[in-house]
């Protein structure tokens, strides 16, 4: 059985951050979500794995290198334009041969991996099979719609009136039959070539599609809300661990993860945190499910419930919260006289100022 990750596309819905970097290697917990579905894969026993490359391939190439680091052998397959799911399959073919797949959509996130739905799909073998979860908003989702025992009966991407809650996740075990499929489907209303209806095809012609309902499950839905839940989510299952220095007046409670070459000082952390390498803190408290990525420097501030991207400095602030900071951010406080925010944003950047 082989992987295709799906890395290509460009992302509008974490935007700014999104602007400067592929969406796959947003981090969660200081891991880019990439990464963990790549790990997923290779717990699941698939060292096989295509990485479908588009505008961003220079940026993925360089954060994931050979797959050698995930015990995984890493072929990338250049996608000229991000014409769709299914067109990356089509140019995908050479690589996939006849052998059965599990496709990976790189910006999805699944809780507890898909080892189990891989040794399943391997014992059963039906034509294809889907994952779906129950989400609040379907219309932004591909959605199905089952019978009363479970099988699919239809599947209808990002439909305006739909037909039930139960959304496509973006994890996809194919056998070679897709191949035919992929190559029947025409251009959607979008311009794409849709998976969803190269699976209606598989069904449309007596194939067998199953599903699985899951749970634990995240998705760029466009909120920071979803991110800095998967990050809570994560954190928890730290074990705590002190690589950097930390001095003697500091105090750090419960789940604290210290990088190596991170300088800790005058600070209070409650965990589950996250420090990455080389940032320097100090006089600062850090509150749970903070994520701070590798080269910050945070001072005399206040923050909790974020994720702080590389290289950003926050200095003289309380308190942030539920923030995600971009990669080189600054954060300082405005001159006391007179009272006034002085903001250099980004394109599509959002602030929640407390006046
Ligand atoms: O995440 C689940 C959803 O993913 C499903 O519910 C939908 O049925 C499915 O179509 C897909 O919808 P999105 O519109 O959210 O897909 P997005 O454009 O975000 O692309 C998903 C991933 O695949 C992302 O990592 C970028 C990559 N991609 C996307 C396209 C369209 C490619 O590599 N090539 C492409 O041509």
């Amino acid at each position: 059985m082989k992987a295709l990750v799906l890395a290509g596309g460009s992302g509008t819905r974490l935007r700014p951050i999104t602007h400067t970097s592929a969406k796959q290697l947003v981090p969660v917990a200081n891991k880019p979500v990439l990464f963990y579905g790549l790990e997923a894969i290779a717990a699941a026993g698939i060292t096989e794995v295509g990485i479908v490359v588009g505008a961003t391939a220079a940026e993925i190439r360089r954060a994931v290198g050979d797959g050698d680091r995930f015990g995984l052998r890493i072929t990338y397959i250049e996608q000229a334009a991000p014409l769709g799911l299914a067109h990356a399959v089509l140019v995908a073919r050479d690589f996939l041969g006849d052998d059965d797949f599990v496709m990976y959509l790189g910006d999805n996130f699944i809780i507890g991996g898909i080892t189990a739905l891989v040794d399943g799909f391997r014992a059963d073998r039906p034509d294809a099979r889907i994952l779906l979860t129950r989400v609040a908003d379907p219309s932004a989702f591909g959605v199905a719609e089952l019978d009363d025992k479970g099988r699919v009966l239809s599947l209808e991407e990002k439909p305006a009136e739909p037909r039930s809650d139960l959304a496509l996740v973006g994890v996809y075990l194919f056998t070679s039959v897709i191949h035919e499929a992929v190559r029947s489907v025409v251009p959607s209303a979008r311009g794409e070539l849709e998976i969803t209806d190269a699976l209606q095809r598989l069904i449309d012609t007596g194939h067998d599609v199953r599903s699985t309902l899951i749970t634990g499950y995240w998705k760029d839905t466009g909120n920071v809300t979803d991110l800095l839940e998967v990050n809570r989510t994560v954190l928890e299952t730290f074990e705590p661990r002190i690589d950097g220095t930390v001095d003697a007046a500091s105090e750090l409670i419960g789940r604290v993860v210290v990088e190596p070459g991170a300088v800790v000082t005058g600070c209070r952390i409650v965990g589950p945190a996250v420090i990455g390498a080389g940032s320097t803190l100090t006089g600062c408290y850090v509150g749970p499910y903070t994520s701070i990525a590798e080269n910050c420097r945070i001072n005399d501030s206040e923050i909790e419930y974020s994720i702080v991207l590389g290289g950003a400095r926050i200095d003289g602030v309380r308190r942030v919260e539920a923030s995600l900071i971009g990669r080189e951010a600054v954060v300082t406080p405005a001159p006391t006289v007179p009272a006034a925010h002085r903001l250099i944003l980004g394109d599509h950047s959002k602030v929640q100022i407390h006046a």
